[in-house]
């Protein structure tokens, strides 16, 4: 890849063998998902978004779901027995023996890392010429954590886990995030010197450190500036935290870009969501990923748009609305009660409530096409395929399962007839 002017080669090596225990699951922690997606492959993609020239899933326990997850986006190793993080690295090494360039460490479950901050700690580690470069961060309480040790210069010494630390180094609030960038040749040599003569008996890819400061190689450090990025998910409430870090952050994204959110602890947007200016989102809203909304439109309460979506501007999508693969013209109104699925409705038409599109046969998905300046009145059936042209009124709780021409009204219903009443 290209940084900063430099054509260097990065490698991204993702540990993603550990048991996830606390999970309480019978699937692999790495396959939970945070808004439809795995925490696996959310790591991947920051690794593909920062333009890594290769990845390597380091996998282990439970690999074929993992696998399943990435397919051959990326390249395997096998961890058999979770030896410690510096074993883990180790396995991925036949893929790094005679290369040049930088390796950067990710971890499988720590899957709200932004592109832009590895960005950061690599461009960091190329303009300071630095064999390793730790992102680290600053907690208040640090327990549990790999303590980052430096000199009095401020210079990276070692890094020291909590369960070997001495009562002076346990005092200290600067953290290993377990997130690093490496020279390739350097981290393999160190990697051979690795030893699991610590407390827990394991080899530690934190010890690599100190081995390059031995050697007298340059390591440095970037601290995280918003310490959420590097939260982890070990069980199911820290699973929860972070959809919801996830869900204010990308909700604070579209409010800095022009979009009014009513409620942002009830509004759901998933990832690669465009929305336009002026656009008011009202609470209890869920907009699926990858979907396209336009300027000044008023989304909710209580809308529930899903994949494959694309909303014109100035359209209206009210309370109790689910769509799906559905496109939605200018000035269009679905105000209340209304299902579309597989559809596309053109500009300046108005649905009434209670209208649906039978989209589905039992079998097959089929389409609905509605044109410009349509009526539909209240509590229709669209029997898909179906066509409607333009300036077409529909009537009142009409199943319509026969196209309808430019100009028309649609009406297919029992004629009303009034009865005596039985006394
Ligand atoms: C590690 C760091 C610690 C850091 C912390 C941040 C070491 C020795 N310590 O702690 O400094 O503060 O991360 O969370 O590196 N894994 C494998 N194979 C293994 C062991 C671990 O794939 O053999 C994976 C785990 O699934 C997990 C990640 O590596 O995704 C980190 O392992 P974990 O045990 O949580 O980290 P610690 O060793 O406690
Ligand atoms: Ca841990």
């Amino acid at each position: 890849m290209i940084i900063d002017n430099e054509e260097i080669f990065v490698t991204t090596i993702i540990m993603a063998a550990g048991k996830g225990t606390r999970m309480k699951s019978n699937k692999s922690k790495l396959v939970h998902k945070i808004y439809d997606k795995e925490l696996v492959k959310r790591v991947a993609e920051v690794a593909e978004k920062v333009g890594s020239d290769e990845i390597i899933t380091v996998v282990g326990h439970l690999r074929e779901q993992v696998e399943a997850v990435l397919g051959n986006s990326v390249k395997y190793a096998y961890q058999e027995e979770l030896l410690g993080t510096g074993h883990a690295v180790m396995q991925a090494t036949k893929f790094l023996e005679g290369k040049k360039g930088k390796a950067i460490i990710l971890y499988g479950d720590v899957p709200i890392l932004r592109p832009e901050t590895l960005k950061n700690l690599l461009s960091k580690s190329i303009k300071n010429k630095e064999y390793a470069t730790l992102l680290t961060a600053i907690y208040e309480n640090p327990t549990g954590y790999g303590r980052i040790i430096r000199d009095e210069g401020g210079n990276i010494k070692a890094i020291v886990e909590e369960k070997d630390a001495n009562m002076f180094e346990k005092e200290i609030k600067e953290i290993n995030s377990g997130i690093y960038c490496f020279d390739i040749e350097e981290l393999l040599y160190a990697l051979k010197k690795l030893t699991p003569n610590n407390v827990q008996g394991e080899y530690y890819l934190t010890d690599v450190i100190k081995i390059m400061n031995d050697k007298g190689l340059k390591t440095g450090a970037v601290i995280v500036e918003d310490n959420t990025e590097i939260l982890g998910v070990n069980d199911r409430t820290q699973l929860e935290l972070l959809t919801r870090v996830l869900r204010m952050r990308i909700n604070a994204y579209h409010m800095s870009n022009g979009v009014t959110i009513e409620d942002s602890n009830s509004t759901y947007i998933h990832d690669d969501v465009k929305i336009g200016v002026d656009t008011v989102i009202h609470p209890n809203t869920t907009i699926k990923g990858g979907v396209v909304i336009g300027n000044n439109c008023e989304i909710g309460p209580n809308a529930y748009i899903r994949e494959n979506c694309m909303i014109g501007n100035n359209v209206k999508v009210g309370n109790f609305v689910e769509i799906k693969k559905t496109k939605v013209g200018d000035r269009t109104k679905l105000p209340h009660f209304i299902y579309f699925g597989d559809t596309e409705i053109g500009e300046d038409c108005n649905v009434g409530c209670g209208t649906i599109t039978c989209n589905y046969d039992g079998k097959e998905k089929h389409q609905t096409k509605i044109g410009n300046r349509v009526f539909i009145g209240s509590n229709v059936n669209l029997v898909a395929p179906v066509i409607l042209g333009d300036d077409v009124l529909i009537a009142a709780g009409s199943t319509i399962t026969e196209d309808v021409p430019s100009g028309k009204m649609g009406i297919a219903r029992e004629r009303q007839i009034n009865k005596d009443r039985k006394k």
